[in-house]
């Protein structure tokens, strides 16, 4: 097991290239089994998920090649439609198969992913909007069966936003005659650049980044090269992180409009953002003030996503504040750990009131999911003292390696085997 072990208290600067998403990936090399020949992806970074995403695709016979940070992707011989339980159990992306299994081979069978650290996340909406287009689905066994032989385009009206659900009809949809309408779509930049993606091999999907999305469906499609997006919600850690310990450092490679629900709150704590081109520069002179209220939203809103880590700056911040998490039940398991640092935070429900205190102090603390562990690390690199953070595999889920790229910062951090 390995521990992170953090020196607190000093001021960050420097540069950083931020790195590909992995919420962008994830999707885009499920989609690339739609195609049947070969998909080349540039700058792939190799976050667990995405690794598991890889074997998936070899376990359905795939040939995966790596040169550098690019992936090429011989789908011509893909053979099954069937998604191993051993990667099921895994990585919950694999529900992303569905969708393409379903464009390529007509049916798709996938194990029920079960709940994860952050609450019981279902996928009702992704068989609801399936089964809309007619596929026939059966749950037994903890699997999910779907036969889309007679699949039929039509219309989709997610009851609610669902990242997951729009991104699995998209792409169950590409090669279905006539035209498919999503409507109230998620609006997230991924499923843009997934858009952008399936559009490059051939595809007609519109729509992306608003609230509908229309598929006009294709006869067949082509092999690819895409590059994807840069990582969102991995730049505003490192803004926050910058706002928190004082400072000035520069994101390059960073999309200002992604975190625009960010930046607005940062602007409002005294803490300068500046953008040109694709970097943001964040400057922190003094102590930041309270946001009065923070409440997760589906994109354009404040994602659920840097929750954790905003809630951490809050701890430190001058006044009170309020985040209400509006996304995911059991997000605010960090706060205990928060605690034992000197927080002052109290749980009502889905809200958390925060009193702001000048100093944490280090503690040894334990990241119990990926953004809440990320959240630690940030309050880590504030408090007084040296702070160890346990089961850190868990923020390796989302940050390459959060130590490296903290250290290129100008942080204290290091990773050690718990044993030593
Ligand atoms: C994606 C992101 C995740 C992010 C989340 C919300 C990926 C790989 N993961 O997750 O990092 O935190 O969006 O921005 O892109 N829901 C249902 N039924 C469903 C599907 C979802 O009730 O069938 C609910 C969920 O429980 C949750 C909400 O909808 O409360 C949002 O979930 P969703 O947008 O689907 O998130 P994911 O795609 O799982």
């Amino acid at each position: 097991m390995e521990n992170l072990y953090i020196k607190g208290g000093r001021e960050l600067s420097g540069s950083l290239e931020v790195v590909t998403a992995k919420n962008a990936l994830l999707p885009i090399l499920a989609g690339c089994i739609i195609s049947n020949s070969n998909v080349i992806i540039h700058k792939v970074a190799r976050f667990s998920d995405v690794i598991y995403m890889t074997k998936i695709l070899e376990s359905l016979g795939c040939g995966i090649k790596w040169d550098g940070d690019t992936l090429v992707i011989d789908t011509s011989c893909a053979n099954s439609y069937v998604v191993k339980d051993e990667f099921t159990k895994k990585v919950r992306s694999s529900i992303f198969m569905l969708g393409p299994l379903i464009s390529r081979f007509g049916r798709a069978r996938v194990a029920y992913p079960g709940g994860c650290n952050i609450g019981n996340r279902p996928i009702d909406l992704h068989i609801k909007g399936l089964k809309a287009l007619n596929v026939k689905i059966e749950e037994r066994h903890g699997y999910i069966y779907c036969d889309g032989r007679n699949m039929k385009s039509g219309e989709v009206h997610l009851d609610f936003p669902s990242v997951g659900a729009t991104e699995n009809i998209m792409m169950a949809s590409v090669m279905l005659k006539g035209t498919t309408t999503i409507y109230n779509s998620a609006r997230e930049p991924e499923i843009v650049d997934l858009q952008d993606f399936l559009n490059s091999m051939g595809c007609k999907v519109s729509g992306a980044g608003t609230s509908t999305i229309v598929i006009n469906g294709v006869d067949s499609t082509l092999g690819s090269e895409y590059t994807p997006i840069k990582d969102r919600i991995v730049a505003g850690t490192y803004m926050i992180a910058c706002a928190m310990c004082g400072g000035d450092i520069c994101l390059n490679g960073a999309n200002k409009e992604h975190n625009q629900a960010l930046i607005t709150k940062l602007n409002q704590t005294g803490v300068r953002i500046k953008c040109r081109g694709d970097t943001i520069e964040v400057v922190s002179k003094t102590r930041p003030k309270s946001i009065s209220i923070i409440d997760t939203q589906p994109y354009p809103g404040f994602p659920t996503d840097l929750q954790n880590q905003i809630l951490a700056m809050q701890t430190i911040s001058r006044g009170t504040s309020l985040v209400v998490e509006n996304l995911f039940e059991s997000r605010f398991k960090i706060v205990n750990e928060l605690t034992r640092m000197g927080a002052s935070v109290t749980i009502k429900d889905r809200m958390a009131i925060i009193n702001g205190v000048s100093k944490l102090y280090g503690a040894s603390v334990v990241a119990s999911d990926l953004r809440g562990g990320a959240g630690l690390v940030l309050a880590g690199l504030v408090a007084e003292g040296y702070t160890t953070i346990e089961d850190v595999y868990h923020i390796d889920r989302g940050y390459l390696s959060i130590e490296e790229d903290l250290c290129k910062l100008g942080a204290e951090i290091k990773r050690c085997n718990s044993e030593t």
